[in-house]
């Protein structure tokens, strides 16, 4: 059995985060993608002590933390990092954008396929360039893959870059090695940049996530990855990302970042990043039971109560992405949060696909879970 168990939601409504604060209080929110589940003691340690000595100046460059993020890189995933090649930012949105910035033009063409990360619409809007949507393709039973047909249609007509969401949110998919080796030759035929986000990698739940920069040469050669411990370690408002290369010509391509671009990162969120790569597997790995044992609850949960419901476990992240169109309502997530006193994330803001479905984060307890659920239920099937 797991050994973190969230917070109550009394203490949870005592939280000052978005997700705690967005809502009415009698509203039960499961959007937003942070965990209920207290920080790792270790990364507790470390702030309770940078924050006692008022150690909380301007961060600037921490060779520790590349050191450690290579090492757990190697560890987790056999990935040689070379910590020459990492650069902080403030956070994974701020590094997407900055490279975007650097990388693209405006009017510039980006790919992403849908349904995705709603940001990532405004990564690309906030630099003023035009997504190019290559939606994900379901197979019905829950496997998603990429259109490669089309994807290699969009990079020929043009594509600049492809924000490549690895594992993907919301559906939680991984990507094999063969199927990132292949973008990675289609990129290199086609002069295309992959910006591949793998915040959610450390919270794949078998050892199948490949990192894009280990695939291959050529990956390293057309490639650079945007990442941070916020996800997995729950420390997103403490604002520290990075950006890594593994190439000499896309690191000199990026000497264009502001040097401004590292220094905006949080030296609170750089060394409580540190502490979890260093000592926060074992912490994470409880975590992850604790997921996956929620994402089964989940899915008996919905057979039970919203047998109309479609949704299909994932290999990765405690985002579940929820197809309930069998209910024939238009804007479940509205109805949802005016009648059922529930919040989640509206599907619609993923791409055009995602109407009529809901992304749910489960990283909470199986109380909060059944209770969404039950509130679910009475709107829905009543
Ligand atoms: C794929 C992806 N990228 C980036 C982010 C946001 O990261 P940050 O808070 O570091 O900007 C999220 C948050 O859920 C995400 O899912």
């Amino acid at each position: 059995m797991p050994q973190i168990n969230a917070d109550s939601l009394e203490q949870l409504q005592q939280r000052r985060s978005a997700k705690w604060r967005g809502f009415d209080k009698d509203v039960l929110p499961l959007p937003v993608a942070e965990m209920d589940f207290p920080i790792a003691d270790s990364i507790k340690a470390v702030l309770i002590d940078m924050i006692q000595r008022s150690d909380v100046g301007y961060g600037g460059i921490i060779p520790e933390f590349n050191v450690a993020f290579a090492k757990y890189c190697k560890d987790a995933w056999g990935w040689e990092v070379d910590p020459d090649q990492i650069r902080l930012a403030t956070d994974v949105g701020v590094a997407g954008v900055e490279v975007l910035r650097v990388l693209c033009a405006p009017g510039d063409k980006v790919i992403i396929n849908s349904p995705v990360y709603h940001n990532f619409y405004n990564w690309i809007k906030e630099v003023q360039c035009e997504a190019v949507d290559v939606p994900m393709q379901h197979d019905g039973n829950g496997t998603w893959t990429l259109d490669f047909e089309s994807l290699e249609k969009a990079f020929a007509d043009g594509a600049k870059a492809y924000l490549l969401c690895s594992p993907h949110n919301p559906m939680g998919t991984v990507f094999t090695h063969d199927e990132l080796a292949r973008i990675a030759d289609l990129a290199h035929k086609y002069g295309v940049v992959v910006i591949s986000d793998e915040i959610h990698a450390p919270l794949t739940f078998d050892d199948s996530f490949v990192p894009f920069l280990a695939v291959s040469d050529t990956a390293r050669k057309v490639g650079l990855c945007i990442t941070a411990a916020s996800k997995s370690w729950n420390l997103a408002g403490l604002k520290c990302a990075q950006i890594v290369t593994a190439d000499d010509e896309m690191k000199s391509r990026l000497n264009a970042l502001p040097i401004s671009v590292a220094f905006r990162a949080s030296i609170l969120g750089a060394w409580a990043s540190t502490a979890a790569y260093n000592d926060g597997r074992e912490w994470l790995a409880d975590v992850l039971e604790h997921l996956k044992s929620n994402q089964q609850f989940l899915r008996e949960q919905l057979a039970m109560h919203l047998p109309k419901a479609r949704y299909f476990v994932s290999n990765s992240t405690y985002l579940a992405w929820i197809d309930l169109s069998a209910y024939g309502i238009d804007d479940p997530a509205k109805v949802l949060v005016d009648k059922g006193r529930v919040a989640f994330n509206d599907g619609a803001d993923f791409g055009p696909d995602g109407k009529n479905h809901i992304r749910l984060n489960f990283a909470t307890s199986q109380e909060i879970l059944a209770e969404a659920i039950k509130r679910m239920a009475d709107v829905l099937e009543a």
